[in-house]
């Protein structure tokens, strides 16, 4: 059995392939003296149509390799992988593998904030399929928030957009507003949509065109970055771990040309190294 020695490093972030790199960057502006190593599955993306099962399999392998290069601590930087998997590693594989890593998602740190934003109490999730038919987000509003009312819609279309770098593109405008058409139908007063998948920031000029004034559009970028920051201030034991140099490297399963080009896109940074891994 795998088991990891409970060691300092940086902060992992992992992702099925660019959309990460939108919560790293706000993570990095608001705590900058810590380590970062991104890992992006490029060669398996996209994971929001594929399987529970092979969610679960996919995000395992990419935390043990995050935990196996130093990590102390992963945060899944993607709504499917946290949709589908967190759960199972945090109960199945961490109390196993080591029980003072942490292995931390997106959705709850989003949730927590909805409740201050809606005034309707009507909300709209935007997510990959895998996202919206795990149905965490109404789950976990519930808990909180029993009073509000979640209407999802799935957009299979918009990672491919961004991943292909169209997002700016009348392509994105026709499917953009395709799919807030089809979730403001299904509830009109919704006042507060969640971009529940994190390579949708990029889509946020065409989102804003096509929903009614006022309509407030939450990005999870700060919001992850200022959960994290609240966790570790609460824990300072795993904070007393994270090493502290301004680093941040990053990895990738595909080509690392290809993810040098596409990542200064969301970065907008010019000089990413990545380095090529396997993960089977
Ligand atoms: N960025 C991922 C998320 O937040 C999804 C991308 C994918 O479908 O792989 O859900």
């Amino acid at each position: 059995m795998e088991q990891f020695p409970t060691q300092q490093g940086p902060i992992g972030l992992f992702d099925s392939g660019y959309g990460g790199l939108t919560i790293l960057e706000k993570m990095r502006s608001l705590m900058p003296q810590y380590d970062y190593l991104y890992l992006g599955d490029n060669a398996r993306a996209p994971y929001g149509t594929r399987s529970f099962d092979v969610v679960y399999e996919f995000t395992r392998q990419s935390v043990k390799k995050l935990f196996d290069m130093g990590c102390p601590l992963v945060i899944l930087a993607c709504n499917t992988a946290s949709a589908k998997a967190l759960r199972s590693i945090q109960t199945k594989d961490l109390p196993l593998w080591n029980p003072d890593m942490r292995v931390l998602g997106v959705i709850r740190p989003t949730v927590e904030q909805i409740g201050n934003l809606t005034k309707t109490r009507h909300v709209g999730i935007l997510g990959t399929e895998g996202t919206i038919q795990s149905k965490s987000y109404p789950i976990e509003i519930s808990k909180l928030y029993p009073d509000i009312i979640v209407s999802g819609k799935a957009c299979p279309l918009f990672v491919p957009l961004v991943e292909n770098t169209e997002y700016d593109s009348d392509g994105a405008d026709y499917f953009v507003k395709k799919y807030l058409d089809e979730l403001l139908d299904k509830d009109s007063r919704i006042d507060t949509i969640i971009l529940g998948c994190t390579h949708y920031p990029l889509l946020l000029p065409k989102i804003k065109k096509y929903v009614p004034e006022g309509t407030k559009i939450v990005a999870q970028g700060e919001i992850v970055a200022q959960s994290l920051q609240d966790y570790l201030d609460r824990h300072t034991d795993m904070e007393s771990l994270i090493t502290k140099g301004n680093n941040c490297e990053f990895f990738t399963t595909e080509s690392v040309e290809k993810f040098r080009k596409s990542a200064s896109v969301f970065l907008k940074e010019k000089t990413i190294h990545a380095t090529r891994i396997s993960l089977e």
